[in-house]
C-alpha cells in the first residue's frame, strides 16, 4: 500500500474494508471527500468507534486543507491535539490516564511507553508513517476554543447581540430564522424554556430584536434590558404594548436579565475572541484549522445557547461564500442528542434544519453522531447522503436505524433483510457504509487515528495543551504622538470627531493615520467588469468623495474607499485627531441630497481590482490568504470535476459488468437450488429404494426394480446438474474478475489524475474593473474619515 493513493486531494483514508462475515481485506476504503457535501450520520453504541472514525474523517479532512467546526460535548475531540511524529513514551506520558496505568500495577511512565507502542504499531498496522503525523501538525492548526472560560481559547458570545450582516439582513426568512432562535436560545439561558406562539416573553424579545438588527444596530444585553423597560415601539402586533404585556409583568423579565448580567459566571461569557466563523475556519495566513470548540463544561441551557448561536453564525458565514460542488469545510457534531430531536423542537433544530437544506450548495458538510438512533429526527436527515452505522445495542435500535435509513435516499432501494444481517455482523470499530454516492453498501474497520485517543481532558488538560498558542496580550494601543498633536492644532484638528446630526453616521476607513480628513461617503452595491480578458464581479463597497474648497463633493475625484466591513466607527482620543468638517457634512439633508446626486455622478470612474491565476478570479477587497483560500477550493473543484466525469465515463462499462455479475450470481442460484433438488429426490428415491431392499422384502417386485433404476437415473440428473453448476459458477467467478477489472481500471485513472497545478500567488495578474453604472444602487450616506 503507498501512501500516494490515499493523500491524494479529494480522498479521504477512512479504513478497510471487511467481508460480511467480519474477514478483512486489504481494500481500503476511500471516500470522496465532495461526497460528504451531502451531509452525513454516524449511530452506534458507546464504545463502537465513532469518535474514532469521525475523527480520523477530520484528521483526513486537514489533510486536504479542509478546516472543520467541531462541536465537542463529550471533550474527547481535544484529543486532536495529541499527535507526537516521534511517538516517545515520553510525549504520551503526560496525557495517558493515570487511573489506567495504576490497573495495570505499572508506573505512569512504564503505561505512556506501552500506549506509545500501541500507537506506534497500530498505525504501521495501517500503513501510516511518523512522517503522515508531521504532515497533519504542519497542514492545520488545531485549536480547543472554550466559551464561557478560559482554559481553551475563550469566546465571547454574549457581548453583543450582534446584527447580522448584509447576507442574513436582507433575507427575510433568514433574518426572521434568526431571531426566533436567538430569542429562544436566550430565553434558555434564563430558565424559560417558551413556547413562541405563546410566551408574551418571546414576542417581546424576539420584537426588540427585530427592531435593533433591522435598524443595524447591535443591542448588549444591557441595552436589551432598557428595552424590556422602554421598548422602542408602541404595539406588538394589533395591541397596545402596555396591554399586551404590562409594565409590572415586564419588570419580572427585567429582574431575570438582570440576574444574569449580574451572575458570577456571565462575565467570562463576555470575555476572549468574538465568535466569527472565518477566523475559526482559518488562521490570519489562511491556513486550515480544526476548531474543537469544548462545551462539556457548560450547563445544558449555556450549551443550547452556544450551539444555536454558533449555527446561526454558520448560517450567516455560509451565505457569504460563493456557491462550490466541492467541500469547503466541515461542521461536526460529536453527539447530536437534543439539538435535533424527533418531536420536540429546541432553539438549535430550527438553525439545524436549515443548514441541512441548504448547506450543500456552499460546500459546507455537515456531520452528526449519535449513541441513540433515537435522538435523530430521521425527516430532517431524509436527504443525508453518508451514513456510517456502527454496533448496535439492542433489536429495537437496529430496526430503527433501518427505517430511518429506509427513509432516507441514501437507503432508497436497499436489501432490508441483507442491511441487517450486516448489522448483526458488526463489531468494535467496524462500520457500514451506506451512501448515495455508492453503488452498494460496503462493511469496514476504521483505520488507526494518527491522534492519540486518550478519552475526555480536563480543564486542566486543555490550559495545558493550549497556553503554547495562547495569543499574546494585544499590546496597547500607542498614545498620541505629541508631534501630530502640535501640528493638527494648528489646523483645528481635534481628538474627537465632530457632532454630526442625528442619522448622520461616521465611520474610519484607514486603519491608522495621525490626522483623519473627513469625505463623504456613501455604502453602495454594484457590478464591476472588464472586457478583456472578461471578468465580473458584484460588490458592497464605501466610496469616498473628496470635499472641494467651495465645500461641496467633489465627484470626479471619487474613488472607492474598500469594503464596508474595513470600516469601524471612530474612536474619541485613540490617537488620531480628526480635521475640522465643512458644516454641509455635518447636516442630514445634505446627504439625502448627495445620495441621490452621486446616482448621476458617479460611473466608469469607480474602479476595483481583483486578482487572477489560471482560472481563479478573486473578490475585490480580498487579501492574500483569502485569494488562496479561492485557489484552493478552485482545484478542489477541478479534481472532483475530473472524477465526476471519469466516473460517468465508466459508469455504462461498470453497470453492464455489475449485471453481468448479477445474471451469473442468478443462474449459479437456480441451478443450485435445481441441483438440491434433485440431490433430494435421488436420496429420497434411492432410499425408498434401498430402504425396501433392507426392510427385508424377500422378493424384489417389479415396481422395487423399476424404482431403483428411477433412482440410478437420477443419480445421473444429480450430477449433471452439479456440472452445470460448476460451469455456472466459473462463469460467475469470471464475470466477477471483469467486474473487478472495471473498477480497478476506474480507480488506476483516478489515481492518474494529475494534482491541479499548484496555482501560486505568485503568478497572480491583476485585472482592473470598471462600474458598471446602471447597477450602482446607493444605500446610505455619511462621513467617511479617511487618511
Ligand atoms: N480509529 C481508531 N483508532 C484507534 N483506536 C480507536 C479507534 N476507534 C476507537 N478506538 C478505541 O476505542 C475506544 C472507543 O471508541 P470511541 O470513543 O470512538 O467510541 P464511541 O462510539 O465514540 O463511544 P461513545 O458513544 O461512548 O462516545 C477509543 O477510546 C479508542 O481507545
Ligand atoms: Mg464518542
Amino acid at each position: 500500500m503507498t501512501p500516494e493513493i490515499y493523500e491524494k486531494l479529494g480522498q479521504f483514508y477512512l479504513g478497510r474494508q471487511v467481508e460480511t462475515d467480519g474477514k478483512p481485506t486489504d481494500d481500503l476504503v476511500l471516500y470522496d471527500s465532495s461526497s460528504l457535501t451531502t451531509h452525513g450520520v454516524c449511530v452506534g453504541m458507546t464504545g463502537s468507534g465513532k469518535t474514532g472514525l469521525c475523527l480520523a474523517l477530520l484528521e483526513e479532512a486537514a489533510m486536504d486543507g479542509i478546516p472543520a467546526l467541531i462541536v465537542d460535548p463529550k471533550g474527547d475531540l481535544g484529543n486532536l491535539l495529541l499527535t507526537f511524529p516521534q511517538m516517545r513514551g515520553e510525549d504520551f506520558a503526560p496525557w495517558v490516564n493515570e487511573e489506567d496505568a495504576r490497573k495495570a500495577g505499572i508506573s505512569n511512565e512504564e503505561f505512556a511507553a506501552a500506549e506509545a507502542d500501541k500507537w506506534k504499531n497500530g498505525l504501521a498496522e495501517w500503513g501510516q508513517s511518523p512522517e503522515r503525523i508531521a504532515a497533519l501538525r504542519q497542514k492545520a492548526d488545531i485549536a480547543i476554543y472554550t466559551p464561557g472560560s478560559n482554559a481553551g481559547i475563550p469566546l465571547s458570545i454574549l457581548r453583543s447581540f450582534e446584527a447580522p450582516d448584509h447576507a442574513v439582513a436582507e433575507d427575510a426568512e433568514l433574518l426572521s430564522e434568526r431571531v426566533q432562535s436567538t430569542t429562544a436560545g436566550l430565553l434558555g439561558l434564563l430558565g424559560l424554556d417558551a413556547d413562541p406562539l405563546k410566551s408574551r416573553e418571546f414576542s417581546l424579545l424576539s420584537a426588540i430584536l427585530q427592531d435593533a438588527w433591522k435598524k443595524g444596530s447591535s443591542p448588549d444585553l444591557a441595552g436589551l434590558i432598557g428595552a424590556v423597560q422602554n421598548p422602542p415601539f408602541a404595539s406588538i402586533g394589533v395591541l397596545p404594548l402596555d396591554d399586551f404585556y404590562p409594565p409590572k409583568q415586564r419588570m419580572e423579565l427585567v429582574m431575570a436579565l438582570n440576574n444574569l448580567l449580574a451572575s458570577p459566571g456571565f462575565a467570562t461569557w463576555r470575555e476572549g475572541e468574538p465568535l466569527d466563523i472565518a477566523n475559526l475556519l482559518h488562521t490570519p495566513e489562511g491556513k486550515p484549522r480544526l476548531a474543537v470548540l469544548s462545551i462539556a463544561h457548560l450547563s445544558d441551557a449555556e450549551r443550547m445557547f452556544f450551539v444555536t448561536t454558533l449555527l446561526e453564525e454558520v448560517i450567516a458565514w455560509m451565505r457569504r461564500q460563493p456557491g462550490t460542488p466541492s467541500l469547503r469545510a466541515l461542521l461536526y457534531i460529536d453527539e447530536i442528542f437534543g439539538y435535533l430531536p424527533p418531536v420536540a423542537n429546541p432553539p438549535s433544530k430550527g438553525p439545524l434544519l436549515l443548514l441541512l437544506k441548504q448547506a450543500r450548495a456552499f460546500g459546507l458538510g455537515i456531520l452528526v453522531a449519535t449513541q441513540n438512533p433515537a435522538d435523530l429526527d430521521y425527516k430532517a436527515l431524509a436527504n443525508c447522503g453518508t451514513w456510517f452505522i456502527g454496533r448496535l445495542q439492542t433489536d429495537r435500535d437496529k430496526q430503527r436505524v433501518l427505517e430511518g435509513l429506509e427513509s432516507a435516499s441514501a437507503g432508497r432501494g436497499a436489501d432490508r433483510a441483507k442491511l441487517n444481517e450486516m448489522l448483526n455482523s458488526l463489531g468494535k470499530r467496524v462500520f457500514l457504509l451506506n451512501s448515495v454516492h455508492l453503488p452498494a453498501p460496503v462493511m469496514f474497520q476504521t483505520r488507526w487515528t494518527m491522534s492519540y485517543l486518550r478519552g475526555p481532558l480536563t480543564r486542566e488538560q486543555i490550559r495545558l495543551l493550549m497556553d503554547s498558542s495562547r495569543p499574546a496580550k494585544a499590546a496597547t494601543t500607542a498614545a498620541v504622538a505629541p508631534a501630530a498633536a502640535s501640528s493638527a492644532a494648528a489646523t483645528g484638528a481635534t481628538p474627537e470627531p465632530p457632532a454630526a446630526e442625528a442619522g448622520v453616521w461616521q465611520l474610519v476607513a484607514a486603519e491608522t493615520a495621525s490626522t483623519l480628513i473627513p469625505t463623504l461617503g456613501l455604502r453602495a452595491r454594484g457590478t464591476f467588469a472588464c472586457k478583456r480578458p472578461v471578468a465580473e464581479t458584484a460588490a458592497d463597497f464605501m466610496v469616498s468623495v473628496p470635499f472641494g474648497p467651495d465645500g461641496k463633493p467633489a465627484w470626479k475625484n471619487a474613488v472607492v474607499a474598500g469594503s464596508v466591513d474595513d470600516t469601524a466607527p471612530p474612536v474619541p482620543h485613540g490617537g488620531s485627531l480628526f480635521a475640522p468638517a465643512a458644516a454641509a457634512l455635518l447636516q442630514a439633508s445634505s446627504h439625502g441630497a448627495w445620495q441621490l446626486e452621486g446616482r448621476q455622478q458617479l460611473g466608469e470612474n469607480l474602479e476595483v481590482s481583483v486578482r487572477r491565476t489560471g482560472s481563479v478570479t478573486g473578490a475585490p477587497f480580498e487579501d492574500d490568504a483569502d485569494f488562496r483560500l479561492r485557489i484552493e477550493q478552485g482545484m478542489r473543484e477541478q479534481r472532483d470535476e475530473a472524477v465526476r466525469r471519469l466516473r460517468e465515463k465508466f459508469s455504462v462499462k461498470s453497470k453492464a459488468a455489475a449485471q453481468k455479475v448479477e445474471r451469473a450470481r442468478e443462474t449459479v442460484a437456480r441451478q443450485q437450488s435445481q441441483a438440491r433438488a434433485a440431490q433430494m429426490q435421488t436420496a429420497i428415491s434411492v432410499g425408498t429404494s434401498i430402504l425396501g431392499a433392507f426392510l427385508g422384502k424377500k422378493t424384489m417386485s417389479l415396481g422395487n426394480m423399476s424404482r431403483a433404476s428411477t433412482a440410478a437415473r437420477g443419480a445421473t440428473r444429480a450430477m449433471k446438474e452439479s456440472t452445470d453448476v460448476g460451469t455456472a459458477q466459473e462463469r460467475l467467478n469470471a464475470a466477477e474478475a471483469e467486474a473487478a477489472e472495471v473498477e480497478a481500471e476506474l480507480e488506476a485513472q483516478i489515481a492518474a489524475i494529475p494534482s491541479p497545478a499548484d496555482a501560486a500567488l505568485q503568478t497572480a495578474e491583476t485585472v482592473r474593473l470598471k462600474l458598471v453604472p446602471s447597477t450602482l444602487r446607493i444605500e446610505s450616506a455619511g462621513i467617511l474619515w479617511t487618511a
